[in-house]
């Protein structure tokens, strides 16, 4: 049996596991049928991990003693639609489900993000466990209670949050992730680093993405899941230094609005965004032009979009990605919110951004 690593996420409205390691579902499973009261699971699965993993998936649940509903959801952004959600919510009401069972998402953050909204509107909300099937829900989306869907005005406009009871990331789903999939979760966990942990940028530097795909991939979860967990349990409703996780993110969500349909996925989204927040950072003077050439270099070394004309999904105009911007929901008082860094592994978050200095900015991107 391979070694699990718990981590205890202490959130002002509730506090959870997340179970990371090889097997941890079957591992589990008790964790699970103490969590339904009826005797039955229901799971709303990613169409692509359901058929990779449909058989491990009724193994676990067979051992726990629980039959198993499943609805299936197509992965990917058009998961994170209005027409989803009623879809969604129509299966569940059909099922009947009550409050006190967990709706269990099995998938990516797409699917992940859905279910949890749908779970915390249901009823006015019912109990949630998340079965994340991408790393980027590994290390990132599946801890936090952070739920919902996009509109056509951007990005997770719409949503709640709502916290999981437990989170099982078992890291045997991930060996039929396709490499581009796994350097979109890689770019969250060097995200992390470039937060608050340089240390652990160091290491991704060292080791690349051997860092996720060897011995080292349970505690690089581990690792991005115990940062996340700690700025959640101090700032759970993103008040105040939540927001830092937002690294990257402004611009990233604004190419995400932007881009052809289906071209471009979020963690090569956020990736262009950290290069932009630290080359934007270093134009302000708030950190060394050095270091956002460190950071730019180590995402393409890895095979990730550090400028815009890497990113799929274009061509970016700069006027509308500024309006996109506009639309962000941590603005406020109509200026943009940015997450900034002073240098790896301190970044800051500032709400007086010089709209007509950022619209220079990015038309010097757009053309570079
Ligand atoms: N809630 C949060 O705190 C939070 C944080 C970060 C990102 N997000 C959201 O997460 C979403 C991105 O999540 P994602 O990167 O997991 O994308 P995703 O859910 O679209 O999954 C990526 C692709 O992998 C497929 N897939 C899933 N599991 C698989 C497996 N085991 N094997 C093979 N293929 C598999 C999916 O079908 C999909 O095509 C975005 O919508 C983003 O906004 C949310």
């Amino acid at each position: 049996m391979s070694v699990l690593r718990v981590i205890e996420v202490e959130a002002a409205s509730r506090t959870y596991e997340v179970v990371i390691g090889r097997d941890a579902l079957s591992s589990r499973a008790d964790r699970l049928s103490v969590r339904a009261p009826r005797g039955r699971a229901v799971v709303v699965a990613d169409t692509a991990a359901l058929s990779h993993h449909a058989t491990r998936l009724h193994q676990a649940f067979d051992a726990a003693g629980l039959g198993l509903e499943i609805i299936e959801i197509e992965g990917g952004e058009g998961a994170k639609t209005w027409t989803s959600l009623e879809f969604l919510c129509d299966r569940l009401l059909a099922l009947n489900v009550e409050r006190s069972e967990p709706v269990i998402a099995f998938g990516g953050g797409t699917v992940g993000d859905l279910t949890g909204f749908a779970s915390a509107i249901l009823k006015r909300g019912t109990r949630f466990i998340q079965i994340p099937t991408t790393l980027l829900a590994q290390v990132d989306s599946s801890v936090g209670g952070k739920t919902g869907i996009n509109t056509s005005h951007g990005k997770n406009l719409i949503g709640a949050f709502h916290q999981p009871d437990l989170v099982i990331a078992d890291t045997a789903f991930l060996d039929t992730l396709p490499r581009r999939e796994v350097l979109a979760g890689y770019a969250e966990i060097v995200k992390a680093g470039l937060i608050q942990d340089a240390p652990l940028f160091d290491r991704l530097e060292t080791q690349g993405v051997d860092a996720v795909t060897g011995d080292g991939l349970v505690q690089a979860i581990a690792d991005a899941v115990a940062f996340k967990a700690r700025i959640v349990a101090e700032d759970e409703r993103e008040s105040g230094v939540r927001a830092l996780l937002n690294l990257g993110h402004t611009f990233g969500h604004a190419f995400e609005a932007e881009a052809d349909k289906g071209a471009l996925i979020h963690g090569e989204a956020v990736a262009c965004g950290l290069a932009l927040a630290f080359r934007y950072s270093a134009r302000l003077g708030a950190c060394s032009s050095k270091d956002a050439e460190r950071v730019a270099r180590h995402l393409q070394t890895v095979g990730l979009p550090a400028r815009i004309s890497e990113l799929p999904g274009g061509p970016y105009d700069a006027a509308r990605l500024l309006s996109r911007m506009g639309d962000d929901k941590k603005n406020s008082g109509g200026a943009i919110t940015l997450i900034l860094a002073r240098g790896i592994g301190d970044a800051f978050i500032t709400r007086e951004t010089d709209r007509d200095d950022l619209a220079a900015f990015l038309s010097s991107e757009v053309e570079d």
